[in-house]
């Protein structure tokens, strides 16, 4: 199976090391996409130089965020068709970090949703309980509370393919990652419930949260995932060469 691997490299790679991380290991780059569906995500001002320098490779760029708003008088913000224009094919919503430290809602969700489809960009919807929740068994409680109103988007506009992170908060950049049954569990849950919710719609569900050329043989194990977004150990070449090639 070729899996999904999406490189979020957050705020962590500052302009000229995201582009000097495909420069340098363009060749290598273009051979992983035989075995693998790689997508680079950069801070927005990387995002053009790269799609440059990728232009003839079969890697993909994905943006990190994208307005809520069409376009307009909105300081700061970058729409879903600028975006598009410079050849970006994905674009993260709705990440643990921009709901707590930015405010995303489920509201602002959906319409980044609905205009990333609308400029042909697929979104990367990431979900995920926090760690009280987590504690208290509530996790099943959390997802569908944040995933019933994007199914519902879904349904209503006849997307036919998603593509959900499932992203424990507690697991993110803290070096723990779930028990296998845990996950085995959520995906066998997660599946069930947009198969039925929505099931004119195809599925790829990715892990993501603290993975690391240690633990992704264990997870490679979870049939169920069909990729993986990785934060801190993709900024690095190597051992995200090595977690793709892991297996
Ligand atoms: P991490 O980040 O791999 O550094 O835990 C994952 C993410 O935030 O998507």
């Amino acid at each position: 199976m070729n899996y999904l691997y999406i490189a979020n490299w957050k705020m962590n790679l500052s302009y000229s090391q995201s582009l000097d991380f495909c420069t340098n290991n363009i060749d290598q780059l273009n051979a992983l996409v035989y075995s693998a569906q790689v997508v680079l995500c950069p801070s927005f001002v990387a995002l053009g130089p790269i799609a440059q320098v990728l232009k003839k490779s079969s890697i993909t760029i994905g943006a990190q965020n994208c307005s809520e708003f069409e376009s307009g008088s909105y300081t700061g913000e970058v729409s879903a068709a600028s975006l598009a224009e410079i050849g970006v094919s994905y674009c993260i919503v709705g990440h643990s970090e921009r709901r707590i430290y930015f405010g995303e809602t489920t509201e602002k969700i959906i319409k980044k949703i609905n205009l990333l489809y609308a400029n042909a960009m697929m979104p990367i919807i990431c979900i995920g309980e926090n760690k009280e929740e987590f504690l208290q068994k509530k996790t099943i409680h959390a997802l569908t509370e944040q995933l019933e109103p994007i199914l519902k988007t879904f349904v209503h506009q006849q997307y036919k393919h998603i593509i959900i992170a499932y992203e424990p908060f507690w697991a993110i950049g803290t070096g723990i990652i779930p028990e296998n049954t845990y996950l085995e569990e959520i995906s066998i849950w997660l599946k069930n419930y947009v198969a039925e919710f929505a099931p004119d719609c195809t599925m790829q569900l990715l892990y993501g949260g603290s993975i690391n050329e240690k633990n992704i043989h264990q997870l490679k194990t979870i049939k169920l995932i069909d990729g993986f977004l990785i934060g801190g150990a993709s900024t690095n070449f190597e051992t995200f060469c090595g977690i793709i090639k892991i297996g």
